[in-house]
């Protein structure tokens, strides 16, 4: 692969380890659980960690050992008890989330030992998936020393950039595209495809060095909300025209604040909240909303997996820039099954930047 990965923390030998498919079963599994619901951001108190025996496969199921997990801002949102897209995660249940492993037993028609899968499975060693499994697929990963790539710009959060600006957003060349969370696992997909579209992009980020990063991968403008001055006057001189699509990974103040700088005919991609995540029964007042009627604007939710039309040519597209040294993947890795809980809290405190990644 031509393009370069840019690791923010990791065991870069280990990155480039071959997955040892086949590698000798154990006996136990090995899980972080849920140990009480958290209050805000959440600590590591939140989790705790055991063992169990290894699941039996039963027909109609597979064994996968997970290889990697992505840290995603949705899990903080399966901790809550609150109605939600899906059930919450329950007290002493494993925490969930996207995984990608390899199968090492299967049960299951078109899985056998070897392949590598993709699925909303659970921060364990070892999960038993059967076909109802949210998001399950195949993965053809020719390159197996890179799979973390593949829970990232390869994955779920390239492809997430990807329906929100062609299938929400419906972005065309020469329009303008502000972007929040721009140093992001999203954010930064988004940018940098919004660009190679033929946008004028604006990354909207929460310190120096984000605002450094935004700019090093080439958004045209980046606004740091947290550098002196209104926010209004910092997106009134970036956007003087006006945005034509904003593809909103923070709701709250932010998204308050950009309502009155959209254009005429302006789109909202609502991809996310976070800002609302760690204290969802305090949420920030919209106050703005009217800007919609205004502007003639729409704003509109989605969920990735919702637009299956769209993934394979995301996939093809976003595999091809980056082959080509045209998108960069940016990550942030961590090791170990114990890391997942302090790489959760890191996401959720905004300390990360790109894909918040854990191998196994
Ligand atoms: N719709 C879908 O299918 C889908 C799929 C995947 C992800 N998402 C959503 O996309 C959004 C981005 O997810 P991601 O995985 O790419 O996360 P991320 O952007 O890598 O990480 C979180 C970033 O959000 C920003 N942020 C703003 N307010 C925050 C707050 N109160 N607490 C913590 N962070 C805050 C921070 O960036 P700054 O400091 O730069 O503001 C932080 O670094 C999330 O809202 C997520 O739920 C949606």
């Amino acid at each position: 692969m031509a393009g370069t990965a840019l690791i923010i923390r990791s065991d870069r030998a280990a990155l480039r380890r071959p997955h040892n498919i086949g590698s000798i079963m154990e006996s136990v599994n090995r899980r972080i659980t849920l140990a009480r619901r958290p209050s805000g951001l959440p600590v590591d108190a939140d989790f705790s960690q055991d063992e169990t025996p290894l699941p039996p496969v039963a027909d109609g199921t597979m064994l996968v050992r997970n290889r990697v997990f992505a840290i995603d801002a949705a899990i903080r949102g399966f901790l809550d008890d609150r109605p939600s897209y899906l059930p919450p995660v329950a007290i002493g249940e494993v925490v969930r989330g996207m995984a990608l492993g390899e199968v090492v037993e299967s049960r299951l028609d078109c899985f056998a030992p070897g392949d590598i899968v993709r699925a909303l499975a659970g921060w364990e060693e070892h999960s038993v998936l059967n076909a109802d499994a949210l998001g399950l697929e195949k993965c053809d990963i020719a390159d197996r020393s890179q799979l973390s790539l593949h829970m990232g710009t390869l994955g779920p959060s390239g492809l997430t950039a990807y329906v929100g600006l062609f299938a929400i957003g419906a972005i065309k060349p020469g329009e303008t595209v502000a972007i929040s969370a721009a140093a992001g696992a999203v954010g930064n997909v988004a940018g940098q495809i919004a660009r190679l579209t033929g946008c004028r992009t604006i990354g909207i980020t929460g310190s120096p060095d984000k605002a450094a990063l935004c700019s090093d991968l080439g958004f045209d403008a980046v606004v740091d909300y947290t550098a002196p001055g209104s926010l209004d006057e910092k997106l009134a001189a970036a956007a003087p025209e006006g945005i034509d699509v904003y593809f909103d990974n923070v709701g709250g103040e932010i998204l308050d604040t950009i309502l009155p700088h959209l254009a005429q005919h302006g789109r909202v991609v609502v991809c996310g909240m976070i800002a609302n995540y760690n204290n969802a029964d305090e949420q920030y007042p919209i106050r703005n909303l009217w800007q919609l009627l205004v502007k003639r604007a729409t704003m509109r939710g989605f969920l990735t997996y919702d637009h299956p039309e769209f993934l394979g040519e995301a996939q093809t597209r976003i595999s091809a820039w980056v082959a080509a040294g045209e998108l960069r993947p940016l990550e942030n890795i961590s090791q170990g099954l114990q890391s997942a809980p302090d790489a959760l809290i890191r996401l959720m405190s905004g300390k990360t930047t790109g894909k918040t990644v854990v191998c196994l």
